[in-house]
């Protein structure tokens, strides 16, 4: 039996897979994207199809498809698409062994977790497929592991695997899991007061593994085939299947780095100029144990600095409130903006300033560079400067905010409304979970997003039929069968609850 048939993988969304965002990353690289509205999108080993089905949840002029050979996990991601009835999307259970020329062009494939998690000659398999079946201007996506990250991973792997091997077979695979957990602990334990880089290891990864999901720790650490690359290996591989690497989706975690200049000096000295060479020097450097790159044809120009002109034509996201504390008692022109992760970003320039207050309230809408920029020079208080010389300075500085992760980028804009309608729809695939009782939902930006217990409930009532009326009755009814009290007025309770249910990006533009 096919071992994802036993054991199904967790069903999980990447946001970074949708092709609005491989699509604006590639541009940042002088790429020229098949357009993403209307884009044929392929995932390669897609599970259940979670991940496809919320990429074509949101684009509905898109067509889409998701293979994979465990028939248990296809037959689930089609019992979804029935229920939200998803015309874009077809999931097949297909051997990649299987795969011919039949399967059609794509302008995106997706590969997520599975090069590594295949037979070493099947990595050829998934290259080779991505070559035939991805179109002239397409982009690829791939994750793999990598070395040298993966020699310390390989440390706890090695260990749990001879451990459950001595154990009896059929033993429940609740305790098989358990087992393994335990044998890291069991070490990490007897060695806490050590303080050798074998013992700090122990304790690090026994913290790790207490987190893990069984289903995902049996087909991560514990999956028999596992096969990590240096990414200088991963490249040529690429190379010999006539593809050529574009960037990571990590890129701007490099960028991040500040050394001291003799440290810049040595090692630009290591990468000569090499651009590749850097990535694997930076892989040593990070300890590196995963990748996921974007790849397409080698006869495609690609700019190996990022082109700031790119993002002129792309839309923007942030979520980063002012922070009221004055960055600088010295400075009172900078504002400090706190980032997700706690991490203070300091903005001088007033334009910026604007332009974030202004993306932090439109929050989690995405909007054009254009009409921020219009926004923000309506804010000038000299209104005949140049406007070239300053858009340039404008999306310099935003660039600069992406790369340190403050603001996210795509390259086309899939509409959610963000104020609920008297009648209110919820997207078919958060009201289907939330129907299940499944936790957390999925929104319409492709991310996981945990609501509120009434929030919850309502979802599965917001089709367009129900008004606040309506709404109301449902609202109450849930309440008191669950006995709760509440302190507020109901309608009051309704309004919060479905602007909570609009601000995460739940309800599509009618
Ligand atoms: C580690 S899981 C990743 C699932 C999903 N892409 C994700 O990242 O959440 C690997 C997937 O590849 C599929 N797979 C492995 N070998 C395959 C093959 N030869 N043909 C088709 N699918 C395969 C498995 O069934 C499994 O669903």
């Amino acid at each position: 039996m096919n071992t994802y048939d036993e054991i199904p993988y967790p069903s999980l969304v990447y946001t970074d897979t949708h092709p609005s965002k491989l699509a604006a990353l590639a541009m940042l690289f002088g790429l020229k994207p098949p357009v993403v509205a209307s884009c044929r999108v392929l995932e390669l080993g897609c599970g259940d199809g979670t991940n496809i089905i919320a990429i074509a949840q949101s684009l509905p002029q898109a067509s889409l498809l998701g293979i994979d050979f465990s028939a248990q996990q296809i037959a689930k991601g089609q019992a979804m698409i029935e229920a939200i009835k998803l015309a874009n999307l077809t999931l097949k259970q297909l051997d990649f062994n299987d795969v011919d020329a039949s399967l059609g062009e794509f302008d995106y494939i997706i590969a997520h977790g599975v090069y590594s998690w295949v037979p070493e000659e099947m990595q050829d398999t998934v290259l080779e497929m991505i070559q035939r079946h991805l179109a002239p201007n397409g982009i690829a996506y791939i994750s793999y592991n990598v070395y040298p990250g993966w020699y310390l991973e390989n440390v706890v792997r090695d260990m749990m695997l001879y451990h459950t091997q001595q154990l009896p077979d059929h033993l429940p695979f609740s305790d098989l899991m358990r087992q393994a957990k335990g044998i890291v602990r069991f070490l990490a334990n007897l060695r806490q007061e050590g303080n050798e880089a074998f013992d700090l290891l122990l304790q690090e990864k026994s913290l790790q593994l207490e987190t893990l999901q069984d289903n995902y720790l049996d087909h991560d650490l514990l999956e028999k085939e596992n096969h990590p690359v240096y990414f200088h290996q991963f490249i040529k591989q690429a190379d010999q299947h006539g593809l050529a690497y574009v960037t990571d989706i990590e890129f701007r975690h490099y960028l991040m780095l500040s050394f001291p200049d003799d440290v810049v000096e040595a090692m630009a000295e290591l990468f000569q100029e090499d651009f590749l060479k850097k990535e694997q020097y930076l892989d040593f450097f990070y300890n590196r144990t995963l990748r996921r790159s974007l790849l397409c044809h080698q006869d495609i120009s690609i700019h190996r600095e990022v082109d700031w002109e790119a993002i002129l034509s792309c839309y923007l996201a942030a979520f980063l409130p002012a922070d009221k504390t004055p960055a600088n008692e010295r400075d009172e022109e900078s504002v400090q903006f706190k980032k997700a992760d706690g991490e203070l970003i300091t903005v001088k320039q007033p334009l910026v300033q604007v332009a974030l207050t202004c993306l932090t309230r439109l929050y989690p809408q995405w909007v054009s560079f254009e009409s921020l920029f219009q926004y923000v020079c309506t804010q000038l208080p000299q209104p005949d400067q140049d406007l070239s010389i300053l858009q340039e300075a404008f999306a310099q500085e935003l660039l600069a905010l992406y790369n340190r992760e403050a603001i996210e980028l795509q390259a086309e804009s899939f509409p959610f409304v963000t104020r609920p309608s008297i009648y209110p729809i919820a997207s078919p695939l958060a009201r289907f979970l939330a129907s299940q009782g499944e936790e957390p939902l999925i929104n319409l930006r492709c991310e996981f997003i945990e609501l509120s217990a009434i929030g919850r409930a309502l979802l599965p009532h917001l089709n367009g039929k129900n008004s606040r009326q309506a709404l109301l009755i449902i609202l109450k009814k849930w309440l008191k069968k669950q006995k709760m009290k509440t302190e507020q007025p109901l309608r009051t309770l309704l309004d919060k609850t479905l602007l909570e249910i609009a601000q995460c990006a739940l309800l599509v533009k009618t």
